[in-house]
């Protein structure tokens, strides 16, 4: 049974550098199921909320600095979903980062809106970066029909862009920026980490909560932080796009997270800090395993890089990212949050202890004393699989018409009747209406040959329009 599992994983010995950030090492006082009510007398109602849930949610955005926060039982997915829809009207025109969750890409489909992307810069790593400022002004400039901008910073890997800039450069063009913060609930609170987007001039902000603070799974936060994007038009489509139960135990835990951060925040920001710096200055002396410091996520422009996302690339080395996951989990009983065809990331948050980071230093040395340097050159081809695809028809167009099954060896030429792509982190490779070219084919056997599986490649099929 899945409860027994459940538990069987949380009394072993496996440490968790993955989701949700409580780490399984907060408690609510009580069994849940005590807490698990609906809407009763006294409780307000999140969809109308007048008391309880309007004073938790007031708090939040006093504490982060927004002009009105929204609770989210449905994750960032359905805040991305109502930011997009409230920001861009049915049919009109976004200006996406390319690197952006698919739930981005979901929001086209459902508004059957245009698209124009900005891709971000990437690093000698070849891990997806920052998308600069520069780029966005040139497309806003010469498109004027785009009605909003997104982006996603933190990304997965933890890289920041310049928000700031970007929300004065869009507010220039007179448009909203939307950012997906989902990675960076934990920003703004301390100085070891970067600025949230909310204090710097984003119009609607979207934070998993889950994934860096100590709330349950599911549980996000919208911050609308302007009168640039409609409030009542968010209201409306959280009501389409959220469940009309939402869970109070849910709730409950979000509700914690501004007291937990008064009370706690400071010293154990500061633990994390400093276990952190402690990780990053001994990993330096590694020989072949490499753990990415700061500068190792730039491009053509320096950026920053959220430490609290470990990631130690086995580029150098002749195993992979999967090998080394797995090696890590088998041998010495770490469990990380995923793995990349080079990579791998370990999540941490304000609940680890020294003990975390302490094994995951003694495991990488261990492994890496027994590896074997690359024989042949590493690879560029992750630069090519994310980068510029021929726009055939929109997203919703694509969805819209009828597919079929062809073998991945033939595709090339055809138009993509779905989405390509990776989970984690769920960034597509290819989009409904997008051509597949040679390229393409040829990364997707590349991924697999690394143990990847693309999703939407089943087996060797994938869905092209009729
Ligand atoms: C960048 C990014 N945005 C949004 C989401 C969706 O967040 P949630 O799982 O809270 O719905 C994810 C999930 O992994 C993500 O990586």
């Amino acid at each position: 049974m899945l409860l027994e599992k459940l538990q069987e994983y949380g009394s072993s010995d496996v440490y968790p550098f993955h989701m949700p950030g409580h780490k399984r090492r907060t408690a609510l006082g009580t069994d849940a199921y005590a807490l698990d009510i609906t809407e009763v007398d006294g409780f307000d109602d999140l969809h109308h909320a007048r008391g309880i849930l309007a004073q938790e949610q007031k708090r939040y955005a006093e504490a982060v600095g927004a002009r009105e926060s929204f609770f989210l039982v449905n994750g960032s997915t359905c805040g991305i979903l109502a930011a997009v829809s409230a920001a861009v009207g049915r049919g009109g025109r976004l200006l996406l980062a390319r690197n952006s969750h698919r739930a981005a890409y979901h929001a086209l489909l459902l508004r059957a809106l245009e698209v124009c992307y900005v891709y971000p810069q990437i690093g000698s790593f070849q891990i997806q970066g920052s998308v600069l400022p520069d780029d966005i002004e040139q497309i806003l400039s010469a498109d004027k029909q785009i009605e909003a901008v997104y982006i996603t910073s933190p990304t997965y890997d933890g890289v920041v862009s310049d928000v700031a800039a970007i929300a004065r450069l869009s507010h220039a063009h007179g448009k909203p920026l939307i950012v997906d913060e989902a990675h960076g609930a934990h920003f703004g609170f301390h100085p070891f980490f970067p600025e949230s987007a909310v204090r710097q001039g984003a119009d609607v902000v979207i934070q998993s909560v889950h994934k860096t603070l100590p709330a349950f799974t599911q549980s996000a936060i919208l911050h609308l932080c302007s009168d640039r994007v409609d409030g009542a038009r968010i209201r409306q489509f959280l009501g389409i796009y959220e469940s009309s139960s939402p869970s109070y135990v849910l709730m409950a835990g979000l509700g914690r997270i501004v007291p937990f951060l008064e009370s706690e925040g400071n010293a154990r920001f500061e633990r994390l800090a400093g276990y952190l710096k402690d990780f990053y200055r001994k990993s330096r002396s590694l020989r072949l395993l490499h753990v990415l410091q700061e500068e190792d996520f730039g491009g053509r422009a320096a950026v920053r890089h959220d430490a609290s996302k470990i990631l130690v690339s086995t580029r150098n080395c002749e195993i992979t990212g999967k090998e080394l996951y797995e090696r890590l989990l088998r041998d010495f009983h770490l469990q990380l949050e995923m793995y990349a065809g080079e990579y791998v990331t370990a999540l941490c948050s304000l609940m680890d202890e020294a003990e975390g980071f302490e094994r995951l230093l003694e495991a990488l040395f261990a492994i890496d004393a027994t590896l074997h340097p690359r024989e042949d050159k590493p690879d560029d081809f992750i630069r090519r699989t994310y980068s510029e695809k021929e726009q055939i028809m929109s997203v919703s167009d694509a969805s819209e018409r009828q597919l079929t099954a062809v073998d991945l060896e033939d595709s090339a030429g055809r138009v993509s009747g779905g989405f390509v792509y990776l989970y984690p982190p769920g960034i597509p490779i290819l989009v409904p209406g997008e051509r597949i070219d040679t390229a393409f084919v040829e990364d997707m056997r590349k991924l697999q040959a690394r143990g990847l599986s693309p999703e939407g490649i089943d087996g060797h099929a994938i869905k092209v329009v009729c």
